[in-house]
């Protein structure tokens, strides 16, 4: 899929003030600092789309970014930031919890992964409850430049062999890295043939 055209929207902090347009949206999750907001960028072809940085906690809001007039996508904040105070991290939780399990524009969600780490509990919980309410999501593995080839492969189906023990059947995976801008073919043709689906019903 071409991105001919990548708009900001909207950011804001509740799930009832998001767009009413009722375009399919994926939404980005994962830990803070995973690369959300740097692979909306890659996949759009803007180094400034969405607000990056190497301190974790950047993105503080839900953020609708209009892809082709036709679709959003959705830069969340990320959990697992230990320096978060304890008001920070309910308000994260509100966020997310009300915005997964409200929005109904939401098509699948993509859960980042470090591919460089051990699988972290943070994370598998995370999929376990997207899990249990029903929400599709992807895996994207990320910031794959900072392994070695042969590395990228082990890690990842390591990583996958993991969530065999709690899954029956595994979730589409990518291979990301936003530095080098692999797997941007990927997760569009995904997304498209998505909405190629969704506009048949
Ligand atoms: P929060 O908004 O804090 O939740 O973080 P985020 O998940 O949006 O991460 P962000 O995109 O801001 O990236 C965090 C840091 O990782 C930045 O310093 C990025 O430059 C770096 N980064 C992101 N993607 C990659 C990648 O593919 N490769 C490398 N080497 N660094 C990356
Ligand atoms: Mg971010």
């Amino acid at each position: 899929m071409k991105v001919a055209n990548a708009e900001f929207v909207v950011s804001n902090a509740k799930v009832e003030l998001c767009p009413k347009s009722k375009l399919p949206e994926y939404a980005f999750i994962g830990r803070s600092n995973v690369g959300k907001s740097s692979l909306i960028n890659m996949l759009c072809n803007k180094k400034k789309l969405a607000k990056t940085s190497s301190r974790p906690g950047k993105t503080q809001l839900i953020n609708h970014f209009l892809i082709n007039k036709s679709w959003h996508l959705v830069d969340l904040p990320g959990y697992g930031y230990a320096m978060a105070s304890k008001t920070q991290k309910k308000t994260f939780q509100k966020f997310v919890v009300d915005y997964f399990n409200k929005r109904k524009e939401l098509v699948s969600a993509f859960l980042l992964i470090d591919l460089r780490h051990e699988p972290q509990k943070i994370d598998l919980d995370f999929m376990r409850w997207l899990g249990e309410n029903f929400i599709p999501f992807a895996i994207v593995f990320t910031k794959a430049d900072k392994l070695k080839t042969r590395e990228i492969e082990t890690k990842a189906s390591a990583y996958l062999d993991v969530l065999k023990a709690d899954w029956e059947s595994l979730p589409p995976h990518f291979i990301t890295s936003s530095e080098k801008r692999l797997g941007r073919e990927d997760v569009l043709n995904y997304i498209q043939e998505i909405n190629e689906n969704l506009s048949k019903i």
